[in-house]
């Protein structure tokens, strides 16, 4: 029998979770309800701090507007400037959140005010020019993902930080939940034993190619977080009626699909990807391309010897771990709350718009702590472009049907080289 507790309504799961940290013990299954004592606790963790943090943004559309609301949430935070080039959006986004200072060019912005932080959601092509025009001016960044469009690009950016001495991260927005710091927490117990495999789902709908950019660069940084440093790539990728992609099938993203970012060159409609990580863990990484499969799916299965944890969906995180290695489909797996994830300061139960708010306000602290603290983020520059990898890594073991060890040499675009070098319809290539 299992214990667990799924809570309907506020007052049931208040009921349910009074207490602190609370553990329900039956037989040798464990099951972790964090309460509500706890996410007061967590909670008064985000009041008010001694700085003040001046903080501008380039580049005013969607994550622009999600940024600016966790910074204007955050006591020790002051929004004082934007840039960005569409004028209707710039006009809006000042309107909205009541910020007069808007730039056209993100140069004279960073001139004119001289902020502590700079917020860089733009899209791909546009993460490197700004953090490197940020890091020489003295200024700390936080890029949206993926890092950069290559390796040549990702490096120069965590060299001019460093160089600089300004901290930089990535907005791998998953390192900042509650759960999937349990996750590490209970691994670190030991409550599954040796983790052995991870088996990761993508989420559904995007062709893999896409969705490398898109949500596999957070599928592939999870992983990351579980399993360190990644010491070789093994992928095979495939179009939807199954031959093997080809360097004919590469394409622009929003050739592939209109409506997508522009994140550059990719390969592969659906694909399969094995890693091995430097301390001997295993994954296997699904990108099957199945609308179907969204949110139930995406996410990663971790393998222990005495123990499974499987975390689930891309906003809002559903947890459960199973006990021993015994188990049928059939079996049960006994699904993990916490407080501090699920509920509001009020207690009353988070939607996703509220949940990727928190995540977004917990990224930003992480930031000021590793500021005030002079140590990594813990989505740090250097986890961004070591992600990055990993995705050029997958197109490269394709491209030469072996493992590609790391780091992967050489840096530039490993698609962009494949056309150059062998595409058949370039008159200079015929054979
Ligand atoms: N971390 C996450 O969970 C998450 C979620 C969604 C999107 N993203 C990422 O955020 C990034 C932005 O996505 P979006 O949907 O907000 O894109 P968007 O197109 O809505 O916004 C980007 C804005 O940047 C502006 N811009 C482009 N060049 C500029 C320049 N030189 N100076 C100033 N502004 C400039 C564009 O005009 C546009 O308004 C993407 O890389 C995306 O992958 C991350």
């Amino acid at each position: 029998m299992v214990l667990c507790v799924v809570y309907e309504s506020k007052q049931n799961y208040l009921g349910a979770v009074s207490g602190a940290l609370t553990f329900f013990l039956h037989s040798d299954l464990k099951v972790a309800m964090i309460g509500v004592n706890e996410a007061h606790s967590f909670w008064q963790t985000l009041e008010t701090r001694m700085d003040n943090y001046r903080i501008a943004i380039i580049g005013l559309g969607g994550m622009g507007g999600a940024h600016a609301e966790a910074v204007q949430l955050e006591t020790n935070c002051e929004l004082v400037a934007g840039a960005e080039i569409n004028p209707e959006r710039a006009k809006a986004w000042g309107e909205r959140f009541g910020v007069k200072a808007i730039y056209d060019d993100y140069e004279k912005m960073l001139d004119a005010q001289k902020p502590d932080i700079v917020i860089v959601p733009t899209q791909a092509p546009m993460h490197h020019a700004p953090t490197i025009a940020a890091a020489q001016r003295g200024i700390h960044v936080f890029c949206e993902k993926p890092t950069a469009l290559n390796l040549i690009e990702a490096d120069e950016m965590v060299e001019t930080c460093d160089q600089h001495h300004v901290k930089f991260a990535i907005n791998h927005i998953k390192r900042a939940s509650p759960y999937n710091r349990h996750v590490l927490s209970l691994i670190e117990q030991g409550e599954i034993g040796d983790v052995v495999l991870m088996k990761a789902t993508d989420k559904g709908g995007r062709k893999a190619g896409n969705s490398l950019m898109e949500m596999g660069t957070h599928l592939y940084d999870w992983l990351r977080l579980f399993g360190g440093d990644v010491e070789w790539t093994h992928a095979h990728l495939v179009q939807m009626d199954g031959r093997a992609s080809t360097v004919d099938d590469i394409k622009h993203t929003q050739e592939v699909h209109p409506h997508d970012r522009d994140a550059g060159l990719v390969l592969g409609e659906r694909g399969h990807v094995a890693f091995r990580f430097k301390n001997g863990i295993h994954a296997d990484v699904q990108f099957i391309a199945q609308p179907q499969t969204n949110d139930n799916a995406y996410g990663i299965d971790i393998i222990g010897t005495e123990g499974r944890i499987a975390i689930r969906e891309s906003v809002g995180t559903t947890m459960f771990i199973h006990r021993g290695q015994h188990q049928t489909p059939a079996d049960a797996w006994d699904p993990v709350h916490l407080a501090s994830e699920d509920l509001d300061e009020q207690g009353n139960p988070r939607d996703d718009a509220s949940t990727r708010l928190l995540l977004q306000r917990l990224m930003l602290r992480d930031l000021i702590e590793a500021i005030e603290e002079d140590r990594e983020p813990f989505a740090s520059g250097k986890d961004g472009r070591d992600c990055l990898e990993m995705i050029h890594a997958t197109w490269e073991s394709h491209r030469q049907e072996a493992r590609v060890y790391m780091p992967l040499t050489p840096r530039d675009h490993p698609l962009e080289r494949w056309k150059r070098e062998e595409r058949t319809d370039l008159p200079s290539n015929k054979k």
